[in-house]
């Protein structure tokens, strides 16, 4: 039965895997068609974490950012680099981070990690990051890999650091995707999750103003 499950596991990350593979490294590409929302999301995503910058107790410093399930970088061009003062990225797919060496540009410079790994693999340096930002990527792991992964990011942020999940949210249970090898959760398994990992949701908004057609986006700060 063990067998069976790990099997099954080793399918489910190596079809995504093989998903992504074949999808071209664009905006588009990164938001299954839906390019024409990047700038509803990356407005939405910064109001939301000014909320927790700036100077004084409790806020969150602007030093080093890690943009997990990075891509091309969509998120570190446009949120992460104008904010904080290094970005790392980490993805599984190897073409994505090659090309957001080009796609980000002269800001690009301030990365200082493109890391190629899973997450459910990935090991984050202790201590180092200010906002550890995880959007459209947390169902491409199982649970006790997501609840594992988050844990290591509550280990690997500075003081009044912050983990934000951003993502599709289910209306009820868990809705498996066949096409991309991924669930998306609802809110309650989601919340269920992220107090197994011993985090506490600070804040939780809706994105407002995306398409009705698509599953609602939820974005939460963790700590
Ligand atoms: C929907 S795209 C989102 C990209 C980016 N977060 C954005 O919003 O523009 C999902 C990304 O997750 C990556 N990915 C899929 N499974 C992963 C895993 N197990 N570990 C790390 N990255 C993964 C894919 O390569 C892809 O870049």
């Amino acid at each position: 039965m063990e067998d069976v499950l790990a099997e099954d596991e080793q399918a489910f990350y190596s079809k995504a895997e093989q998903y992504w593979k074949e999808v071209p490294p664009t905006v588009d590409g990164m938001l299954g068609g839906y390019g024409s929302i990047s700038s509803i999301d990356i407005n939405g995503s910064k109001k939301f974490l000014q909320k927790f910058l700036g100077e004084g107790k409790g806020k969150t410093r602007p030093g080093c950012a890690l943009d997990c399930g990075a891509g091309i970088g969509r998120i570190t061009k446009r949120l992460l680099l104008p904010l904080f003062r290094t970005v790392d990225l980490v993805d599984v797919t190897q073409e994505f981070l090659d090309k957001a060496r080009t796609y980000l540009g002269e800001e690009g410079k301030r990365v200082e990690n493109y890391i190629c790994c899973g997450l459910q693999d990935f090991q984050p340096q202790t201590g180092r990051y200010d906002v550890i930002w995880i959007q459209w990527v947390i169902g491409h792991l199982t649970d006790d890999h997501l609840v594992e992964f988050l844990r290591r990011c509550r280990s690997a942020l500075r003081p009044d650091g912050l983990i934000v999940v951003k993502d599709n949210v289910a209306y009820e249970g868990v809705v498996p995707d066949d096409v991309d090898s991924s669930v998306c959760r609802d809110l309650g398994v989601l919340r269920h999750l992220v107090a197994r990992a011993g985090l506490t949701v600070v804040h939780e908004e809706q994105q407002q103003n995306f398409p009705e057609e698509i599953y609602q986006v939820h974005t939460l700060a963790l700590r």
